[in-house]
């Protein structure tokens, strides 16, 4: 039988306070932590996983800062990224919003060596929360209409749909990999 590894390298971003850091840390970690620790520049994290009897992944998860100052600096961080993570508040109206600028900053600055689009997923995070800004049927729309693999709700705080997520993201990667 045949072993391979693979490393990937997944951009997480999305604006400020949106839970980047707190997903990441649930994924790799298992914790969570309520209290908020800006992020400034990136943090690199670093999880390999058995993803089936052949095969390893190594995932080096980039952790980008979301806050305004810093967005400067994405074309840097997005090179050679296999896939991504944009992650937005769920009673955060603006954050939704933002995600098509994430998305076209992604989509402008980076692609796979093929040429095609780096893989996206998009993650609507505090689901734990009740004050919903926007709507499940909503998300669904904007998720088609701006090239998302596709979505899901999250919660960094109750560990919902974490590992599945990015499950998903990396079944794509290597899917056209
Ligand atoms: P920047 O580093 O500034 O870009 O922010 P970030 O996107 O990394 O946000 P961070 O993970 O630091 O989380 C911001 C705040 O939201 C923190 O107080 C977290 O505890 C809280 N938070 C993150 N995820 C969740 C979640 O799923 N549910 C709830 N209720 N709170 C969350
Ligand atoms: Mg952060």
């Amino acid at each position: 039988m045949q072993c391979r590894e693979h490393l990937f390298k997944i951009l997480v971003i999305g604006d400020g306070k949106v839970g980047k850091t707190s997903i990441v840390n649930r994924y790799a970690n298992d914790k969570f932590s309520k209290d908020y620790r800006m992020t400034v520049g990136v943090d690199f994290t670093m999880k390999v996983v058995q993803w089936s009897d052949t095969d390893t992944v190594r995932l080096q998860l980039w952790d980008i800062a979301g806050q305004e100052r810093f967005i400067s600096m994405t074309r840097i961080y997005y090179k050679e990224a296999s896939g991504c993570v944009v992650a937005f508040d769920v009673t955060n109206f603006n954050s939704f919003c933002s995600c098509i600028n994430w998305k076209k900053d992604l989509d402008s600055k980076a692609m796979l060596p093929s040429g095609a689009l780096v893989p996206c997923i998009l993650l609507a995070n505090k689901c734990d929360l009740t004050d919903w800004a926007v709507t499940k049927e909503r998300i669904e729309q904007f998720s088609q209409e701006h090239g998302f693999i596709g979505w899901m709700e999250t919660s960094a705080k109750d560990n919902k749909n974490i590992s599945e997520s990015v499950r998903y993201l990396v079944d794509h990667i290597m899917m056209s990999h």
